[in-house]
């Protein structure tokens, strides 16, 4: 049996959306109170997988650590860290290349959409992200992942290679995580299309909310997001086949923490020109305190890398005797 252990980790490879926030981040703060031990991570070594320019990245990597903190995780109650800094995520990612099998990584729908059909001209890392992510947890023993909905297969691959090392070896070394996918926005899409992910890696800004966007810039947003002619529902059934509906009452839902049904009780019958303004001064309400926040953390970046440096070094407290175990089950 393994202790609860949370972990999990955001690419500093852009700016946060609301997409991180509402799928990710609002369930790491609330994590960190329920489980003895969290650990959350800017995956850089991730970030890298397609071309970051260094300043940028250096730059993002320090302001998704000020995201991570203004959004109410602590370094007091968690251990926050930069990937590239606990070496042990990259040494146990190479096992686990040599463990994870060619046609189960071709398998996954997140390396098919972004190589789309430049498959032969994308990196090697970006192919096999998903062990190295499946190292990124098992590293800590972790117990249990909050993320978004698109990264469940991911986390059903981290199982599979748990599950073929301890069975290789014949030990009951690594645990079976469990992915934690909860909430009514587990997965927003793009404001200007209903049928996409909103991602910090789209090239459309109109897309997605970005965490450090200002009243005014999430306003319009809202207001231009793509919807359809139709009003609100009053229940759920009436979302069905219109997802940018959907998305909108779902984001509003998260926000306000309430259910959809209890959303659609109250605004059933609108149209979406009073719809969109309450949910724009909803966000509003919720992100700008962060987003202040943030501001004021990166006015010390220097403060922020004494942070990650001392999670760092809390980190391999845990990360070092489990690579050590590791190693000598595989006879090195
Ligand atoms: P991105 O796709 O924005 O580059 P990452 O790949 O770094 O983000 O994902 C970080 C976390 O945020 C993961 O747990 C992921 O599932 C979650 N996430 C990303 N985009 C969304 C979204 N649109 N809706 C819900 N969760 C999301
Ligand atoms: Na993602």
């Amino acid at each position: 049996t393994f202790t609860p252990r949370v972990f999990s980790g955001i690419q500093p490879s852009g700016g946060l959306t609301l997409g991180n926030y509402l799928g990710a981040i609002k369930r790491f703060v609330t994590m960190q109170d329920e489980v003895a031990q969290s650990i959350y991570c800017m995956v850089d070594l991730h970030a890298i997988t397609v071309w970051q320019d260094p300043k940028d990245l250096l730059h993002n990597t320090r302001e998704l650590a000020a995201g991570f903190i203004a959004s109410g995780i602590s370094p007091e109650k968690s251990i926050l860290i930069n990937q590239s800094q606990v070496p042990e995520h990259a040494q146990l990612g190479w096992i686990f290349n040599c463990v994870a099998r060619m046609g189960w990584m071709q398998r996954m729908t997140q390396f098919k959409d972004k190589a789309g059909k430049n498959a032969q001209n994308v990196s090697l890392g970006l192919f096999g992200y998903p062990a190295l992510m499946a190292a990124d947890i098992l590293v800590y023993h972790a117990t249990h992942v909050p993320v978004g909905e698109d990264q469940k297969q991911h986390l059903e691959l981290t199982r599979d290679i748990a599950a073929k090392f301890n069975h290789d070896y014949g030990v009951d070394f690594f645990p079976m995580t469990e992915p934690v996918i909860e909430g009514a926005a587990t997965r927003v899409m793009s404001l200007r299309d209903g049928c996409k992910k909103m991602s910090k890696s789209d090239p459309s800004d109109a897309s997605r909310i970005n965490m450090t966007d200002d009243a005014d810039v999430i306003s319009k947003k809202i207001r231009k997001a793509k919807t359809d002619p139709d009003g609100l529902p009053s229940d759920i059934d009436g979302l069905e086949g219109r997802p940018e509906a959907r998305n909108l009452v779902n984001i509003f839902a998260a926000l306000s923490e309430r259910s959809v049904e209890d959303v659609l009780s109250e605004v059933g019958g609108q149209q979406f020109g009073t719809f969109k303004p309450l949910l724009a001064d909803l966000a509003v309400a919720k992100l700008s305190p962060i987003s202040g926040e943030m501001a004021r953390l990166m006015d010390d970046p220097a403060e922020i890398d004494r942070i990650l440096a001392r999670g760092a070094s809390q980190a391999r407290e845990i990360t070092a005797p489990i690579l050590k175990k590791t190693y000598e089950i595989v006879g090195m």
